[in-house]
């Protein structure tokens, strides 16, 4: 059986962990939520009151933090299922100033990078085709237009029981996508081998089929 790295990338609320996860299940892959990994820092930070700014303080902290994934693919932080606080708005508006610091991002990187040393993963993320795995497979680079990606965090976050309004997830976004797309450190990029993927028009099932044919082309055997 031969595993492949399979990068996925692309704005926020793009719907990146739909496809990851269902392609992770159909190949018998591992998913990696790599946004958790900063959203779970994120938490870290806000709980102990860390100053971004300080980055004596911020590297302290860094050391004194464990992620790991649980069977249920829940975010663990030190211990502690952290799944369902870091999607909180409270997390979602401070994650981007987190994620562009770059000895946060030089922690996670390794993290994820030793995650992938057996292959047979599938990653998402901002970075995963450009610096996390360059050598990856198969990128992929999601995108989808912009009012549809809001009306799907909405939907995602009333689901979850979480607060909040369309103008609020719509302010959310925008702020993320230009932080995230201009930080200095490792900007959202479309690496030039990626297969773009505009999922606004399409179903599920279809883009997961697809994704399926790019993954079998670039070398993946399913079990
Ligand atoms: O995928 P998400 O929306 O849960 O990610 C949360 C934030 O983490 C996102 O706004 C930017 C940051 N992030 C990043 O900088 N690099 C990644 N590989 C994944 C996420």
């Amino acid at each position: 059986m031969n595993k492949i790295i399979i990068a996925i990338d692309g704005y926020s609320s793009c719907g990146k962990s739909t496809l990851a996860k269902g392609m992770a299940a159909r190949l018998g892959y591992m998913y990696i939520d790599s946004g958790a990994m900063y959203r779970a820092v994120t938490l870290f930070f806000l709980r102990h009151q860390i100053s971004l700014q300080d980055e004596e303080q911020v590297r302290k902290a860094l050391n004194e933090i464990n992620i790991s994934f649980n069977a249920q693919n829940h975010t663990i932080l030190n211990g502690e299922d952290v799944e369902s606080e870091i999607r909180r708005m409270s997390v979602s508006n401070y994650v981007s100033q987190v994620s562009a610091i770059p000895i946060v991002r030089r922690a996670m990187v390794r993290q994820q990078q030793a995650m992938g040393r057996g292959k047979g993963i599938v990653m998402d993320g901002r970075d995963i085709g450009t610096v996390v795995f360059p050598e990856a497979e198969l990128k992929i680079f999601l995108t989808a237009d912009p009012e549809i990606r809001v009306q799907r965090r909405f939907d995602e976050l009333k689901n979850k029981g979480i607060k909040s309004s369309l103008e609020e997830v719509r302010q959310n976004l925008r702020h993320r996508d230009h932080i995230d797309s201009t930080r200095e450190d490792s900007p959202l990029l479309q690496a030039p081998d990626a297969v773009v993927i505009d999922n606004s028009n399409m179903a599920r099932e279809e883009q997961l089929e697809y994704a399926l044919e790019l993954a079998r082309s670039a070398g993946a055997t399913t079990e």
